[in-house]
């Protein structure tokens, strides 16, 4: 039986997304259903369809009480909504359905474990927020919270392991079929950790040991991770809160962590030997991943940073989107990034153009657009001769673009929205160091209406932003200071919604 709570989210969302255009929304990537979203949750493959659900306030474009949106796809870039599928309705979760995951049990049914919210009141208004893990089953639209609920609580932490500070569960069903779960803790010293938890059922968990922690290294508490083996390698995702930047790998604020090590799968005795940042742009925040049916490792971010979520426009009304899906791999002890391929299936028309010497400032009349899918090779046009500075500038009209500039000297290319429209004092650029030799640069731009995802170097680095621009600014321009050869290759995104 569906509560009241639960009931009103639903009758409410189907009317208030009538008034959100088409038009206004992202053409595939998925956005809220209507109101506000942020962090991807229970993403999985279930019944023949990707679910994925998400942190959902619906009666408003800013943060609320959360519940969990869902929608199902079967290619992850042809989404449909499904009713709300949680929603903040009990003793232990009044206050929040927070982040979660999602698993299938052997009898085909579906686990959810998720966060549950409740807040003491007390006296002067100081307010204590409990975390607790809750569990929930369904049907893939329909799920029932779990009368044992919360089935973590408090009592199961380490010592010294806040109350308040203690979310987002990732479960992973092992080779075995009994169950781990990864949850974000935070420790006396302030800083993150990753608790793992383990099952046999689904159901009753024990606290097993501390997978990783943050040791005052990467910012403070950990949330949202995902754990996971890849091409012979395992690999912890998290997203730290307050960071501080590190050279130009890390940068202030909340942040997005990749630890790449080896662990044994039946010790999960994690040993890192590698980090770096998990994207490289301005609003990526709380990763997930699914395995595919085909194996494929694929992972989704919320498309927005705490840090940046200020801006609203007026006329918007829908807040919070997702990355688009990325297929990932570990190469040379690096986390590579790609478009999913089904994306290639959406292509339409398509323009290319090679410049063996060019300097200066050119534009195509076909070489344009707001949903397109952009390859951009450049190298210097003379081997003795290096250029000096390489800009592309996208969804541009007369008074508004979106740069990306890179200057070989350096290795340094730089992200720029400053002149998309916002009009907020929040930060609008960004650097990062690429690793690359002799001017070359290898860059594959997704942009989908508000947003703008930049591939270097085969999936390397990932640079993602999102821009505040009217559609009707949709031209392109590329520039070069010195010589460069320049091998573009556009096509649209145009597959039918
Ligand atoms: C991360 C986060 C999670 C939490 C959720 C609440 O963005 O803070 O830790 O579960 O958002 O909406």
């Amino acid at each position: 039986m569906n509560s009241q709570v639960l009931r009103e989210a639903r009758i409410y969302e189907e009317v208030a997304e009538q008034v959100i255009d088409r038009e206004d929304r992202p053409l595939f990537h998925l956005c809220t259903r209507t109101g506000w979203m942020n962090d991807p949750n229970g993403f999985s493959w279930y019944q023949g369809k990707y679910h994925l659900f998400y942190q959902y306030y619906p009666y408003s474009t800013r943060w609320g009480l959360m519940h969990w949106g869902h929608a199902v796809s079967t290619d992850l870039l042809h989404w449909t909504y499904c009713p709300a599928a949680l929603a903040p309705d009990q003793v232990y979760d009044k206050d929040g359905c927070f982040s979660g995951s999602a698993v299938t049990l052997p009898d085909g049914r579906q686990l959810l474990m998720y966060t549950g919210v409740s807040c003491d009141q007390k006296a002067f208004g100081e307010r204590t927020e409990i975390q607790t893990q809750c569990l929930a089953v369904g049907d893939g639209v329909n799920y029932e919270k779990y009368e044992g609920n919360p089935v973590i609580n408090g009592d199961d932490l380490p010592e010294g392991a806040s109350r308040n500070d203690f979310r987002d569960p990732r479960i992973r069903v092992r080779e075995d079929g009994t169950y781990d779960a990864y949850i974000g803790s935070r420790p006396e010293d302030g800083s993150g950790q990753i608790l793992l938890y383990r099952s046999t059922d689904g159901f009753r968990w024990h606290f097993e040991k501390i997978l990783a922690a943050n040791r005052g290294r990467f910012g403070k508490m950990w949330e949202c991770p995902d754990f996971f083996p890849l091409d012979g390698k395992w690999v912890l995702l998290v997203s730290p809160q307050d960071m501080l930047p590190v050279d130009y790998e890390y940068h202030n604020g909340n942040g997005s962590l990749c630890l790449i090590g080896s662990c044994d799968e039946t010790q999960i005795d994690f040993r890192e030997e590698a980090n770096q940042a998990i994207d490289y742009g301005i609003d990526f925040y709380a990763a997930q991943t699914v395995e595919a049916p085909d194996g494929r490792r694929i992972m989704i971010g919320w498309m927005q940073n705490w840090d940046t979520v200020a801006p609203h426009a007026a006329r918007m009304k829908w807040y919070g989107q997702m990355t688009l899906p990325r297929e990932l791999s570990v190469r040379n002890g690096r986390l590579y990034q790609w478009p999913i391929r089904e994306l290639e299936d959406l292509r339409g028309d398509k323009a290319e153009h090679v410049l063996d010497d060019f300097t200066g400032s050119i534009s195509f009349p076909d070489v344009k657009g707001r949903t397109i899918d952009l390859q951009v090779e450049i190298e210097p046009a003379h081997r003795d001769r290096m250029y000096h500075k390489f800009t592309l500038r996208l969804a541009k009209d007369e008074q508004f673009y979106t740069t990306l500039s890179f200057h070989p000297s350096e290795n340094i290319l730089k992200i720029d929205r400053k002149f998309s429209g916002s009009r907020r004092a929040i930060i609008h650029q960004r650097r990062s160091k690429i690793n690359t030799e002799n001017g070359r640069l290898d860059l594959r731009i997704i942009l989908d209406r508000y947003s703008i995802e930049v591939f270097v170097n085969g999936g390397e680095y990932v640079l993602t932003m999102v821009i505040y621009t009217d559609l009707c600014a949709d031209g392109i321009e590329f520039l070069a200071d010195g010589n460069i050869r320049m091998h573009i290759v556009k096509y649209d995104i145009t597959s039918e919604f």
